[in-house]
């Protein structure tokens, strides 16, 4: 466990905004799930999207872990770093004609969600391997905007369409290997994972797809975020999906591999963004405490209402008071925290952000031309990558580019 001395530290030698990955917690939540899940053919598709960084993902290479990629580009990092293509699946949605040919060409297996895909891929690629992704018809997330299945999204093969998707692969002599399904991010319920399960489950018969190798059903493990959320019960939960996934098992005459792809459950809890409180402001009905950093660089407060801990690092025994923790752009919105109950905070107090480990980073930008902060990861408790920020030069050399 990373202290609270220690992040201080790690500010004070690699300044602030900074980045902060506890590997070690990463690799630990990576091995819970095989115990929660006692199943020997489990395999974990990280979901590379909830944080990219290399570091990380060599940890988790190196743990044993697939990756989940939705675009070109992140097969090709996850290839770059030694994942092999048979440990990769590529579930993009909407993609053009030249990303799928590119994908087809590494050897990873494409996992289709949509007829006319398929089509194109029987047309095109007769005799291949492919995934297909069912929309498993049921709704749960921690927001509207994570919300996967059901029908108002536009994700997945409609399970009505299982008769057709199987018609379409034969026209091609298509290899169904694996069926997939992905519910949300931040599942609420335990119960939407195992009828999620359900449902795929239903249609993956064998008269319909004869050489099915594993079934895939997402990512969405859900961790605290606030201090009274309580944990879902994984021991319990793992139990099920392997008493549910053993009967299918039986049932279809053949042990197929389960798989899931986690993203935030390996990497949310690990991550921490250390600010620097540069202003204080005494508006007229609140107090602001404005920082060195902004919601380009840790979006989800803003774009979903998210609710992430702060804690002040360097005043933690502080009379508490209510804040706005602000950032730096140029946007109202821009705020961390709203009202928030906090260790009195002065002028150059060092605050944490709490699991900012998944969607911060990865869902960086540089708007207002600030360059995305730096990165350490931890690892056997000792720094083990730093990956330094851009400079504004270097920034701005990247747009003069032509
Ligand atoms: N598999 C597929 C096909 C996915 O689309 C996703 C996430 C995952 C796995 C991993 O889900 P996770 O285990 O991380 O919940 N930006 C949002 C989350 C978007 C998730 C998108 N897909 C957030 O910050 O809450």
């Amino acid at each position: 466990m990373i202290t609270n001395d220690k992040f201080v530290e790690l500010a004070r030698t690699y300044g602030t905004p900074l980045f902060v990955y506890d590997g070690d917690l990463m690799l630990e939540r990576y091995r819970e799930l095989f115990s929660f899940i006692p199943c020997r053919r489990l395999h974990i598709h990280y979901a590379l999207k909830a944080n990219y960084n290399p570091a990380l993902l060599t940890l988790l290479r190196d743990a044993g872990s697939g990756i989940d990629a939705v675009s070109p580009g992140e097969v090709a990092l996850a290839l770059a770093l030694g994942f092999s293509p048979d440990r990769i699946i590529y579930t993009a949605n909407n993609m053009t004609d030249a990303e799928f040919d590119r994908v087809m060409k590494t050897g990873v297996t494409v996992n289709i969600g949509s007829l006319s895909r398929l089509k194109k891929c029987a047309d095109k690629y007769p005799g291949s391997r492919i995934c297909l992704r069912f929309n498993p018809d049921v709704c749960d997330g921690d927001n509207a905007m994570t919300m996967t299945g059901g029908d108002l999204t536009k994700f997945g093969i409609m399970l009505a369409d299982a008769d057709e998707a199987a018609r379409i692969a034969g026209s091609g002599n298509l290899h169904i290997i694996g069926l997939h399904e992905h519910t949300g991010s931040g599942l609420q319920h335990a119960e939407s994972v195992l009828k999620s399960m359900d449902n795929l489950m239903e249609i993956a018969t064998k008269e319909r797809f004869a050489e099915l190798e594993f079934l895939d059903f997402g990512g969405g493990f859900k961790v605290p975020y606030k201090d009274d959320e309580t944990r879902i019960d994984y021991v319990d939960m793992g139990r099920k999906i392997n008493e549910k996934f053993d009967r299918f098992c039986e049932k279809y005459g053949k042990e197929l591999l389960m798989r899931f792809e986690p993203g935030k459950y390996l990497s949310a809890e690990c991550g921490t963004l250390i600010v620097e409180v540069n202003t204080i402001k005494h508006n007229r009905s609140r107090v602001i405490a404005g920082c060195n950093s902004g919601f380009p660089q840790l979006i989800r407060p803003v774009l979903y209402g998210a609710y992430h801990k702060i804690e002040n690092l360097t005043n933690p025994d502080g009379i508490p008071s209510l804040y706005d923790v602000c950032g730096n752009i140029c946007e109202t919105g821009d705020r961390f925290a709203e009202q928030r109950l906090l260790p009195e905070i002065r002028e150059y107090d060092l605050l944490a952000v709490k699991n900012a480990g998944a969607y911060c980073y990865s869902m960086g930008s540089v708007y207002n031309l600030r360059p995305m902060p730096a990165e350490v990861v931890i690892a056997d408790n000792k720094v083990a990558d730093f990956r330094k920020a851009q400079s504004d030069e270097e920034l701005v050399a990247g747009i003069l580019r032509k």
